[in-house]
């Protein structure tokens, strides 16, 4: 006798939340968050933030700080007790928390597996419990090494588990599975966003976050270094964008999958990178080619290409973020540029590095 394979879990039929809303952000302090939780208030939701402030920063929250509808926790997501409560008047949650950056990765690799794997879990499990839908915030890396463009539903390719690299990789796919599992057993209402390159201010550099690094080694003087000859390719999306992007998906009607990608499908290599930062900054800076051994373990992949294919964004939202690569980067000179000053006390202490 045959028998015929389970139904895979259903899309969320329902936007995750209809209208503005009560919404909880994890990792709010944070690069992205922060301009999601400044684009939720914008949107009328109310928004809590839970931050642990590993990475992130109450800084990042300037612009919204004492606004009516935003409620800042710190502590760790991590903790059952703490996610339980926060999720207790919640509509969505927006699952930022996380640990990254490449070099972090290279450096602490049980420390970024185990936390990004489990603060998913726990906010799984305390959005499911209390009817919370969520929209958990995935990576690019789980597509490893596979074909472009990146499609949703290919594999997964995180790669070898003697390598370093898989474990983000496998930790925020198993997230992903984790979510489906959710949905299909206590019926969650789950999306998963897959981030792609997100840049923009407020991005921390000193984890290998190859434009801010840029941009402060350009304004200082200094070489910009570019790991290996500078031909891998990277697709650069503003984090304003970005932030949009998942808002919109929260409130959007139908998706056309449970997992979506969201980036930018611009390409652009490192080495055009370098040469875009150091000429919108006007910097007399020189590019300096490191070997990626120099930088890196042995046995650290770096991907050559990673390209989205964006018509599940473009379905679900109806536009997809475009905004182009130097304009991205002249906000980015113009954040730093007003960091410096505020550190060489050339501007008042009360200044805000404004994006
Ligand atoms: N920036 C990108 O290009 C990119 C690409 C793919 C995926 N992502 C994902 O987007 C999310 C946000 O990334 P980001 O670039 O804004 O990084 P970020 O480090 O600026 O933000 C992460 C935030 O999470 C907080 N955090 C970490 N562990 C926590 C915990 N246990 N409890 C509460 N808060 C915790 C940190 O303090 C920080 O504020 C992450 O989940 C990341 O994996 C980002």
């Amino acid at each position: 006798m045959t028998r015929s394979l389970p139904p895979r879990a259903e899309v969320p039929s329902a936007p995750l939340c209809a209208g503005p809303c009560r919404a909880v952000v994890t990792g709010g302090a944070g690069f992205i968050g922060s301009h999601l939780v400044e684009r939720l208030l914008a949107d009328g939701f109310r928004v809590h933030v839970v931050d642990d402030l590993s990475t992130g920063k109450l800084e990042n929250l300037q612009s919204v700080h004492g606004a009516s509808g935003l409620t800042v926790t710190v502590g760790s997501v991590a903790s059952p007790k703490l996610a339980g409560s926060v999720l207790e008047d919640a509509d969505v949650v927006f699952h930022l928390a996380g640990v990254v950056g490449v070099r972090r990765l290279a450096r602490e690799p049980l420390d970024v597996t185990q936390a990004n794997l489990r603060s998913t879990e726990v906010i799984l499990e305390a959005a499911a419990a209390r009817g919370v839908s969520v929209l958990l915030t995935s990576s690019s890396e789980v597509y490893g090494d596979g074909p472009v463009p990146f499609v949703e539903t290919a594999p997964v390719m995180p790669g070898s588990t003697e390598g370093l690299r898989g474990g983000y990789a496998c930790a925020k796919a198993m997230g992903e599975w984790l979510a489906t599992a959710h949905a299909e057993q206590s019926g969650l209402q789950v999306a998963v966003a897959r981030l792609f390159n997100t840049v923009g201010p407020r991005q921390a550099g000193e984890d290998g976050m190859v434009l801010p690094r840029f941009v402060r080694q350009a304004l200082r003087g200094e070489p910009v270094t570019v790991y290996g000859q500078g031909r891998q390719t990277r697709c650069f999306a503003h984090v304003r964008e970005v932030a949009r992007a998942l808002v919109d998906l929260s409130r959007s009607a139908s998706l056309p999958g449970r997992v979506i990608n969201v980036g930018s499908a611009l390409e652009t290599s490192v080495a055009d990178l370098a040469r875009v930062v150091l000429e919108c900054s006007e910097s007399d800076s020189v590019v300096q080619r490191v070997p990626f051994h120099e930088v890196f373990p042995s046995g650290f992949v770096d991907p050559p290409r990673r390209v989205p294919c964006l018509r599940r964004l473009q379905s679900a939202n109806g536009w997809v973020p475009s905004a182009p690569l130097r304009s991205i980067v002249a906000d980015v000179i113009a954040y730093e540029r007003a960091g410096a000053m505020v550190d060489r006390g050339e501007a008042s202490s009360s200044a805000s590095p404004a994006p």
